[in-house]
């Protein structure tokens, strides 16, 4: 049994915020960051609209592309690390009527079969491993319709006074529709993924306890200290995670071309996660692929995390980029630390 793409989308927050305005509020250049990233503007979630609601819109983007009826999802995996309600995925100040993940997306998509869905936690690997995880369940569980959405708002836990790592970060959402198929017409060739927790303090939004006052009995003793607690801001040791991604990215890739019988030459598009233009064009000249075949968008969006595959994938096709029959080496990387990469066709 086979597994294809079949559709895409994506949206992104309203407010832009442009190197010289962070320039303002840390000690940087847009010259700076621009050859130290590539990237020059991200979009910041502002209150105007929340993660779900960009969650949503690409989802329904990618079903309308896909033309498949919101009924016919059999499963969404949302990839996340900054859900909005750690169990109904509803926008803060909203009451979630459901202690199921995702019940809001799939209520606002109008899903009424109540298919099957769960958040995956992998950061900027998420979407790679997502899309792993539906190609997976199609193949074994006879799934037909299942849409991959990748979202993230990073800037809600970033450190805004930290210029080594507020400069990267933007937020967005996108999504895919993986469908069955026969087996020649598979289009989710291979795959190739890891972990190694060993690296994962380099990069972190650990939990941290608050404090609280004590929990007394009715005699006004104390019963517990009880363990309140919120997400801290991202920790990142910049460089580690920039010599990291450049010594695995082409491995993991390599290994994924062997498993799918192809030659490097046969890639018609080399997809990375979108953290730094430096390691995308340490990765490509690697593999030796020319730029002109490369997938780049982090100039307007910066690192979207689980967002950042799916986003680029879904403006390279619009713009008419990536065609159908292309082959596509995508490749994501982050905490965890987990990488992988998976060889498709579009
Ligand atoms: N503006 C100006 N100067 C800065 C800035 C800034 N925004 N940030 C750091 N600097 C300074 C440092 O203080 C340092 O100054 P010093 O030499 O006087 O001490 C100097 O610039 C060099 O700093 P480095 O950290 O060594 O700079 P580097 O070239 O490594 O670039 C960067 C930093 C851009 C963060 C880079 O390491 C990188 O992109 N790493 C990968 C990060 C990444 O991809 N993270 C996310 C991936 S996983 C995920 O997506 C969750």
């Amino acid at each position: 049994k086979g597994c294809k793409l079949v559709g895409c989308g994506s949206a992104v927050p309203t407010l832009q915020i442009s190197n010289v305005e962070l320039s303002k509020i840390v000690e940087t250049s847009d010259e700076w960051i621009s050859t130290r990233t590539g990237i020059r503007n991200r979009r910041v979630l502002s209150g105007k609209e929340s993660l779900n609601d960009l969650a949503v819109e690409a989802a329904r983007k990618a079903l309308q592309m896909a033309e498949v009826e919101p009924d016919d999802v059999d499963l969404i995996l949302m990839c996340t690390s900054t859900p909005e309600d750690l169990f109904g995925g509803a926008p803060q100040g909203q009451a979630s009527d459901s202690s199921f993940a995702l019940v809001l997306i799939q209520k606002a998509l109008g899903c009424k079969n109540n298919p099957l869905s769960y958040d995956i936690t992998a950061a900027c690997s998420g979407f790679l491993l997502g899309l792993v995880s539906a190609g997976s369940h199609i193949r074994g569980t006879g799934f037909r319709n299942v849409l991959v959405i990748g979202a993230d708002a990073l800037s809600r836990f970033v450190d805004w006074t930290d210029r080594g790592s507020c400069i990267l970060f933007g937020d967005a959402a996108g999504a895919v529709l993986l469908q069955a198929c026969d087996s020649e017409e598979d289009g989710l060739f291979s795959f190739d993924v890891h972990s190694d927790g060993e690296g994962g303090r380099h990069l972190k939004a650990g939990i941290r306890s608050n404090e609280t006052e004590d929990v007394l009995g009715s005699n006004g003793s104390v019963l517990f200290p009880p363990q309140r607690s919120s997400y801290s801001c991202i920790h990142m040791n910049g460089k580690e995670v920039f010599r990291f991604a450049v010594r695995v990215v082409p491995q993991s890739i390599e290994s994924a071309m062997v498993k799918a019988g192809l030659t490097m030459s046969s890639i018609d598009w080399l997809l990375l996660h979108q953290a730094n233009q430096r390691i995308i064009d340490a990765v490509a000249t690697r593999l030796d692929i020319p730029s002109e075949r490369v997938i780049s968008n982090l100039a307007n969006y910066g690192n979207t995390s689980a967002a950042s595959i799916p986003l680029a994938l879904d403006e390279a096709v619009r713009s008419g980029k990536v065609k159908s029959g292309d082959t596509i080496a995508a490749a994501g990387f982050g905490a965890g630390l987990t990488w992988g990469s998976a060889i498709l066709r579009w």
